[in-house]
């Protein structure tokens, strides 16, 4: 399973013990795999099985121990682990970003079949859901405010909007303003939605309440821009996903548009205004501050020359290769190979 590289001792062991504590929930919350359809259930836990950082469902946990309460948050932590295995099913599918390695395994449709994976992305999206509304029923309050949090930042306008600017922009030019929007929604919507959750579950004041989506969007981008930047210069053994993906495609990233460093301070930007809002909460917030850096020094490590160059490159080549096919010129008379992401298509 890809694991944080670079974890602090003390704060490793509490991580494992939240992952364990996941872990076990998960399975416990899933529909077991001889439910029928088996080759749904199958394809489901094995999608959600298939290991992963759990991210979202420990910023979850790790929120709802803010402050004291008496509220269960694990029922909750799933249905958000649920919903992001749904959203990287249906990312790698080939009308997205086709790509066949996840989380150290072959992707669910490699597995299955595309039509397997669709249905196992819609049936966990919906379980997530069902999730929340069952197991939170005696707070109705809670439960609604929960689901709400949940679909909005999973909607339109929220993580599918990233997504679709994400495929829609894929290969036209660069600006600030896509870039964010992606990263805003493709991704810091749903790390939002993990620590507003779980935070909500210790009756916050609304005051408290802003501080903590700040911080989940400060973080949410940090989380984003480093997985861009491990994009364009880690490997895929170590991510456990295919790398260079964003560059082949052409796609709107941070390292594409600020270069390697730029992108690195972005993310130091973004994790100083999280952890700044964390400390203004108070309360049990050590971990989440020591988890705020070390998502953070995930991007930090040296990246080869060729690596620091690969984005920059890929990216000139395919934008050239578009513009000489709009001028009816064929690309490989300049150069042998015109494979180039998305111009060929
Ligand atoms: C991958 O998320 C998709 C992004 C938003 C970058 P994670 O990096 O959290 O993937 P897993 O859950 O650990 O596999
Ligand atoms: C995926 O972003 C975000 C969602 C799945 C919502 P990426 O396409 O960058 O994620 P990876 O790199 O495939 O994990
Ligand atoms: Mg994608
Ligand atoms: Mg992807
Ligand atoms: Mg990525």
């Amino acid at each position: 399973m890809p694991q944080l590289r670079t974890v602090q001792p003390a704060l490793k062991e509490k991580l494992t013990a939240f992952q364990k504590e996941i872990e076990r929930a998960i399975d416990q919350y899933m529909p077991t795999g001889d439910t029928r359809p088996v080759r749904l259930h199958a394809a489901m836990r094995y999608a959600v099985m298939a290991g992963g950082k759990r991210i979202r469902p420990v910023l979850l946990l790790a929120a709802s121990r803010i402050f004291p309460t008496k509220i269960d948050a694990k029922a909750a932590a799933v249905a958000i682990e649920c919903l992001h295995t749904y959203t990287l099913i249906h990312d790698d599918m080939p009308c997205l970003d086709d790509s066949d390695l996840r989380r150290g395994k072959p992707t669910c449709h490699k597995v299955y079949d595309e039509a397997t994976a669709l249905l196992a992305g819609d049936a966990l999206l919906t379980l997530a859901f069902e999730l929340i509304s069952k197991e939170y029923h005696n707070e109705p309050a809670l439960a609604n405010a929960l689901i709400a949090d949940l679909a909005t930042a999973s909607g339109s306008r929220r993580l599918i909007g990233g997504q679709m600017e994400d495929v829609e922009r894929a290969g036209q030019d660069l600006h600030a303003d896509t870039l964010s929007f992606i990263h805003e929604n493709k991704t810091a919507a749903l790390l939002t939605a993990a620590l507003s959750m779980g935070f909500r579950m210790t009756q916050p004041t609304a005051e408290q309440m802003k501080r903590i989506e700040q911080a989940g969007y400060h973080l949410g981008m940090t989380f984003q821009i480093v997985d861009d930047i491990l994009d364009a210069t880690a490997s895929a053994e170590s991510m456990g996903k295919p790398t260079g993906a964003d560059a082949d495609a052409c796609k709107t990233t941070y390292p594409a548009l600020y270069g390697l460093d730029g992108a690195r301070k972005e993310a130091s930007k973004h994790t100083a205004a999280a952890i700044e809002h964390l400390e203004a909460l108070g309360g049990d917030n050590d971990f989440l501050i020591g988890l705020a850096q070390e998502l953070e020094q995930r991007g930090s490590e040296k990246a080869r020359a060729p690596d620091i160059l690969r984005p920059h490159l890929k990216f000139i080549k395919t934008r050239l290769t578009l513009k000489l096919q709009k001028a009816y010129i064929q690309p490989s008379q300049f150069w042998p190979d015109s494979s180039v992401g998305r111009a060929e298509d």
